[in-house]
């Protein structure tokens, strides 16, 4: 049990590597706060329920400063503290830069970047009074190695590496560690959006030859949100095969 009566709340828990993250850190006696915009976050705490592990949702959008305001103060009522905050919730919305729409560019901005900085100010203050946080934010490996019709989306995962060395400066003498991951082609809904030949061209360029699977990046969010990592922070764990070696 490496997350024993740990409160860990995961953005973007209904789905994907979230859904994953939400089950392990379960399994490993966290206690459970997912917010999501999809209805499917109630079925997932449903079930963790009926395993026996406390959990609540709450259909929000990190996008929107008052409705995570809001819903921080019922996670608090209910568990009284936030030890962990997993800034996982993402989209894409691609398109090649002669291409790309003001919405397109606004949405991705809006979730990834926007998101990260409501949920990660909001929760700041009171892992500071707690004198204890680990926040764990989603870059990903194309944040350091571009990709071809990507622009909003590597901005936001650049921008997380940068946000996460500035926390972890300044967060770092409350007890607070920041980190982020940065995944490689990992099988979820929003990979299965690309066309079939990009992702058969992505296998040769993986060392390790296969795309990753959601419970791989759920490992490294618990390593980086465990008391095993308690002196690590303002770091980028790449998980990805080996595509960025
Ligand atoms: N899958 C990959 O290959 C990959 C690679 C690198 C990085 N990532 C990052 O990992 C994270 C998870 O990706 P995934 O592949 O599991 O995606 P996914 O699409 O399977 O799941 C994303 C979840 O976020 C939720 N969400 C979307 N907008 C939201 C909002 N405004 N507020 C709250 N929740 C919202 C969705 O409903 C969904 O449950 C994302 O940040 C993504 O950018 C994924």
């Amino acid at each position: 049990m490496r997350l024993k009566d740990k409160i860990a709340l995961i953005t973007g828990g209904a789905n994907g590597i979230g859904l994953a993250t939400t089950e392990r850190f379960a399994k490993e006696g966290a206690k459970i706060i997912l917010w999501d915009v999809s209805d499917k976050g109630g079925e997932v705490v449903e079930h963790l329920r009926s395993e026996g592990h406390d959990a609540i949702f709450k259909k929000i959008s990190v996008t929107n400063k008052n409705e995570v305001q809001d819903a921080l103060d019922e996670a608090l009522e209910h568990f009284g503290r936030i030890d962990i905050l997993i800034n996982n919730a993402g989209i894409t919305r691609d398109r090649t830069l002669l291409k790309m729409s003001k919405e397109e560019w606004d949405d991705v901005i809006a979730v990834n970047l926007t998101g990260v900085f409501n949920c990660t100010q909001s929760v700041a203050p009171i892992m500071k009074e707690q004198n204890y946080g680990r926040i764990v934010s989603a870059s990903s490996n194309v944040a350091i190695r571009g990709n071809f019709g990507q622009t909003n989306y590597v901005a936001t995962k650049s921008a997380i590496i940068g946000m996460t060395k500035v926390w972890a400066l300044e967060l770092g003498r409350f007890g607070i560690t920041v980190n982020c991951i940065a995944p490689g082609f990992i099988h979820t809904a929003m990979t299965d959006a690309m066309p079939e030949e990009a992702r058969t061209q992505s296998i040769p360029l993986i060392p390790l030859g296969k795309w990753g699977i959601p419970e791989d990046i759920a490992n490294g969010y618990l390593y980086l949100a465990s008391d095993e990592a308690s002196f690590v922070s303002g770091i980028c764990l790449t998980i990805d095969g080996g595509a960025s070696r």
